[in-house]
């Protein structure tokens, strides 16, 4: 009779400070309130860098210098195109299918057209990474433009990667001050460590599974309400809250339940996450400016409750709701918004796992029955 292996083993549950291996893409400093992105601070580079600069970091190691940044750039804006089976299937997928999961979809249908998906090599997987973060932005845009039955936006090649994003998403031009916030929002969500779908990136890749595959896994295991999918549900709730006064009762309720207020907390900050304390910054600009500004004077007054009453943060989530809502962006789509950006650092996490690999499989303590014998169906009533 074999014994359990894991014998006196307790596991660790949501593998909680479990090192479950190396990285260079980021490191967040639960403590000190801190995300560095290979080396650098994540304030100081949406102080003086853009998405593409850090999106060039996380890929190749170091920042781009101004001659890298204008091919690089051309690149990507180059490769914000479909195969046009793709956007059929996003024409066929139904109009009440969440984006999350017609960008799943399509992301796998992407594999399907894409004659280098099967190809691992380095030169390939370079390519893959280009392709693939500008697809997945074209693939939201396209989305939002076809639901709402207008034409699909072709890039403008005078405008980077993220401005083409809204550009090609909402049909009109951004201007400098939401050039200036979409960008930062995009920077801020690029990576996090090992967040649950930047791991379930790793676990796919160290599989040798191929990119397109890694991609998938991560944008189903975003979808979840306690992970990126919190942003759309913070919208959720201020919509259920019609004035600032309301805010105490509204919140103490929900903890009187045992709820949880999405957008709240972390399972690494233990105190303010830096994100949400720049995204705050840019919720309160764009909500004056779109006459929302009740929208922010509840945000804030929730923060503060929720500080008071549980002492827990904003975390990357809480803001990113008011500032997309105020940037014109539809709350279904801002989960994708939150992806279009972590594709970048799941593209990191999968090119580092393949670079040095050993297949990912932990053990698990067995807590099944043992030596049961088995009672053929015929006599088993
Ligand atoms: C993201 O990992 C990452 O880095 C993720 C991310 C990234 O960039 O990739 O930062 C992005 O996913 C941000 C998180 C978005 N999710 C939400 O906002 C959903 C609401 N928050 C949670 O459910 C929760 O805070 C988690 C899931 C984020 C973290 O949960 P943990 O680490 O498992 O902590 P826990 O559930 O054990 O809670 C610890 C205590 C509990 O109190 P007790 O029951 O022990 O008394 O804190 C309380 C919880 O009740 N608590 C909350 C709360 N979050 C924690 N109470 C009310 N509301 C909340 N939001």
């Amino acid at each position: 009779m074999s014994q359990n292996d894991q014998e006196g083993k307790a596991p660790v549950r949501g593998l909680q400070d479990v090192v479950a291996g190396e990285t260079r893409v980021s490191y967040v400093d639960g403590v000190n309130g801190m995300l560095i992105y290979n080396g650098y601070d994540v304030r100081e580079l949406a102080e003086h860098t853009t998405f593409d600069e850090v999106v060039y970091l996380s890929w190749y190691g170091q920042l781009p210098t101004r001659s890298e940044l204008a091919s690089f750039r051309a690149r990507l804006v180059s490769e914000m195109r479909l195969p046009s089976q793709v956007i059929s299937m996003i024409r066929l997928a139904p109009a009440g299918a969440h984006p999350m999961d017609v960008l799943r979809t399509a992301v796998s249908a992407l594999s399907m057209f894409d004659p280098e998906s099967g190809d691992m090599s380095p030169a390939a997987n370079e390519r893959k990474l280009v392709r693939l973060l500008a697809q997945v932005m074209t693939i939201i845009a396209d989305m939002h433009r076809v639901r709402s039955n207008e034409s699909v936006v072709s890039p403008d090649p005078g405008l980077d990667i993220g401005d083409n994003f809204l550009y090609m998403f909402r049909g009109r031009q951004p201007d400098e001050e939401e050039k200036k916030a979409f960008d930062q929002l995009l920077l801020l969500h690029l990576d996090h460590g090992f967040n649950a779908s930047t791991f379930a990136a790793r676990v796919t890749a160290s599989t040798l599974a191929d990119m397109h595959a890694a991609l998938a896994t991560a944008i189903g295991t975003l979808k979840g309400s306690l992970h990126g999918g919190a942003n759309e549900r913070v919208m959720e709730m201020l919509d259920e809250i019609d004035h600032v006064d309301m805010v105490d009762s509204y919140i103490q309720g929900m903890l009187d339940n045992g709820k949880r207020i999405m957008g709240f907390g972390h399972r690494v900050y233990r105190v303010e996450d830096p994100r949400a304390r720049v995204l705050r910054h840019w919720s309160e600009r764009l909500c004056h400016r779109a006459a929302m500004a009740d929208l922010y004077a509840i945000s804030h007054r929730i923060e503060q409750v929720v500080l008071a009453q549980k002492g827990i943060y904003p975390n990357v989530d809480f803001y990113s709701a008011t500032v997309q809502h105020a940037l014109g962006i539809p709350r279904q789509y801002f989960t994708t918004l939150f992806a279009a950006s972590r594709t970048a650092g799941w593209l990191a996490h999968v090119m580092e796992q393949y670079a040095d690999n050993r297949l990912i499989r932990p053990t698990s303590k067995y807590i099944g029955g043992w030596n049961r014998k088995v009672v053929p169906i015929a006599e088993r009533g």
